[in-house]
């Protein structure tokens, strides 16, 4: 029932040729990939327009990696959801770790972020996660819970319809250290009865995609639990056989 999506989230990587020949190198692998896994790319901000003349007619997606908090004006280096759709994006993730963490992105920007998304007819992947001495001091479920309904409690049964989640623990993002498939599943698990104590039977329809240190090696344990929709991929989305190799591992 549930979307199954592998996407790549290419951070600060890639010059515009380079990230044309990987989403071109994808586009030509995508026979091997399921119908039903939605592919999608996030490439930096200078890119999109390049991949998206090369994804067109794919069933590749795009994503931003990011979007402003508002609507228009005199807001310098920001990009607003609109020039985004405009550009072809359908999808923006929002609330990543590295933003949260370097870029001090709170709840309350969140929210303006997510309703400009959602305005703009852009699908939020929207970030959780907790930092090791979070987890070390068992407060994963009090952190990950908090991000939940600070930023997604607000939204009304149409909006959250739109809404894929991606659950990163920070400590394993680009470490080489993933979740073991039980202890993502547990959050996984935990996320959605969060999502279906606000919007119900709404939560059984939401993406829910783990993202730390995915790999074509571990990729196959995780999408293969219950809550587990899929991956948001970093260093290995900078590989076009990697990131199939992911996309073939439902
Ligand atoms: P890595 O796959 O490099 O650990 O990054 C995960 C991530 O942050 C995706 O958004």
């Amino acid at each position: 029932m549930r979307m199954k999506i592998v996407a790549g989230n290419w951070k600060m990587n890639t010059l515009p040729a380079e990230g044309a020949a990987l989403a071109q190198d994808i586009v030509n692998a995508i026979a091997e990939v399921p119908s039903d896994v939605q592919l999608i790319l996030a490439p930096p901000f200078t890119h999109l327009d390049r991949v998206e003349e090369v994804i067109k007619g794919s069933a590749v997606a795009l994503s931003a990696q990011n979007c402003a908090d508002k609507d228009k004006g005199a807001y310098t280096g920001e990009v607003s959801a609109a020039m985004l759709a405009a550009t072809g994006c359908t999808y923006v993730i929002l609330g990543h770790s590295e933003r949260r963490e370097y870029y001090h992105e709170t709840s309350a920007t969140l929210n303006g972020k997510m309703a400009m998304a959602l305005v703009n007819g852009l699908r939020p992947i929207y970030c959780v996660g907790e930092k090791l001495e979070e987890r070390e001091a068992g407060r994963h479920f009090d952190v990950v819970g908090s991000q939940i309904k600070e930023v997604l409690y607000g939204l009304t049964p149409e909006q959250i319809a739109c809404v894929v989640v991606a659950y990163e623990p920070v400590w394993a993002i680009g470490t080489g250290k993933t979740a073991t498939a039980e202890q993502a599943q547990e959050i996984h698990a935990f996320i959605r009865k969060t999502l279906a104590e606000k919007f119900g039977v709404l939560a059984e329809n939401i993406p829910i995609l783990y993202g730390g240190s995915c790999k074509p090696s571990n990729a196959r344990e995780l999408f293969a639990q219950n809550d587990i929709d899929g991956g948001l991929i970093g260093g290995a989305a900078l590989k076009a056989e990697d990131f199939i190799a992911i996309a073939r591992s439902f």
